[in-house]
């Protein structure tokens, strides 16, 4: 089976495809390179012993996708592309728009031109807005609170539509709560462009000394030790994720949706323990007021992804921590 997935030399899309290629899937790669490096291509072959067909294409120009439809038949596409930074979209929504949502609805033209109409889509917990209560089920209330967060939840609803007009449409839409960790080999991970607005890639930049500390943003909110608990998720258990949904997708016509967690809660302070513990590094710290938009506590119920999906998280907190590490010591400056 040929897949295409695009942002694919980004963060959890490199992930995937290493995925993809080692369960024997061929893999076609677009990518416009905004928030990523070429030499991720290198990596992923370096990893698998095997070839990514990589196309630059950005989202926004529909001619520019164009050949990446004619030079290939798809069975399925992983879409991954688009701006995924919570407070930058505050700031510049029509960006945010504009790539993410018109960007999104040329692909889905091309798409349905060249009649592949099966989408596994990048959506996220953010979709659920500030959660009232956890374990956080598929079927809870939805509401978003920064444009990025509206994008997610404006093309849930657009692929929705889209499976109910044409019966040959099928969608997968994937809410990942906190994804962190790296490919065991560290020549994959999260390392975004300019100062880090999540945690785990903050914590690395402090451990290989370009940061001096880390801001806990707020340590009076009501969970055990007053910081933001989170369901943080190893990438490549993610990247899993989405290597099941291929089989979802290709054999039931309609809107199929999964929370991607572990079910696990873990504060910002246990997070940066365990960081300390799998690197021998100490991470300074001071704490900070709240962050604007932030809430308590934050976890899944992954329990529907596991029944209907075979799906389920395997790796824990150290060993998230453990990758990261491997990661950041020798990619990060
Ligand atoms: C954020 C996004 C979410 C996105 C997800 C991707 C916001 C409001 N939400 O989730 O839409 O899908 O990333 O991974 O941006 N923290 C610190 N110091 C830091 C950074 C973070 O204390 O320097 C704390 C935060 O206050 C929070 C926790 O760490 O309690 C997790 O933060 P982060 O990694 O940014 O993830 P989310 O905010 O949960």
């Amino acid at each position: 089976m040929k897949i295409l997935v695009t942002g694919g030399t980004g963060y959890i899309g490199s992930h995937t495809c290493v995925e993809l290629l080692q369960k024997g899937y061929e893999v076609v790669v677009f990518d416009n390179l905004f928030n990523s490096q070429i030499d991720v291509v290198d990596k992923i072959k370096t990893i698998t012993g095997k070839e990514v067909k990589f196309y630059k294409a950005d989202m926004r120009d529909k001619e520019s996708m164009r050949p990446v439809f004619e030079e290939n038949t798809f069975d399925a596409v992983i879409h991954f592309a688009g701006l995924k930074c919570a407070p930058e979209s505050v700031e510049k929504p029509l960006e945010y728009y504009y790539n993410n949502m018109t960007g999104t609805l040329n692909l889905c033209e091309l798409m349905n031109e060249y009649g592949c109409k099966r989408m596994i889509f990048s959506s996220s917990a953010c979709v659920y807005g500030m959660p009232e209560t956890v374990p956080i089920k598929e079927d809870f209330p939805l509401s978003t609170i920064n444009p990025y967060g509206a994008t997610k939840l404006m093309l849930e609803r657009v692929f929705t539509d889209f499976c109910v007009a044409d019966k040959e449409w099928s969608a997968v839409l994937l809410r990942y709560f906190n994804p962190i960790g790296a490919h065991e080999s560290g020549l994959l991970g999260d390392n975004p462009n300019g100062i880090p607005n999540n945690l785990m890639p903050y914590i690395m930049r402090v451990a290989v000394g370009s940061l001096p500390e880390l801001s806990v943003c707020g340590d009076d909110y009501d969970t055990p030790d007053g910081t933001g608990v989170r369901d943080w998720i190893h990438v490549m258990d993610l990247a899993a994720g989405h290597v099941d949904a291929i089989r979802k997708v290709t054999s039931e016509p309609g809107t199929h949706i999964y929370n991607l967690g572990t079910g696990n809660g873990y504060s910002v302070l246990e997070v940066v323990h365990a960081f300390e513990e799998a690197s021998g590094i100490k991470i300074p710290y001071s704490i900070k007021p709240r962050r604007a938009g932030d809430y308590a506590t934050s976890y899944a119920d992954p329990s529907k992804a596991k029944a209907e999906l075979g799906w389920e998280a395997k790796y824990d907190l150290k060993k998230m921590c453990e990758d990261s590490w491997r990661f950041a010591k020798t990619q990060i400056k």
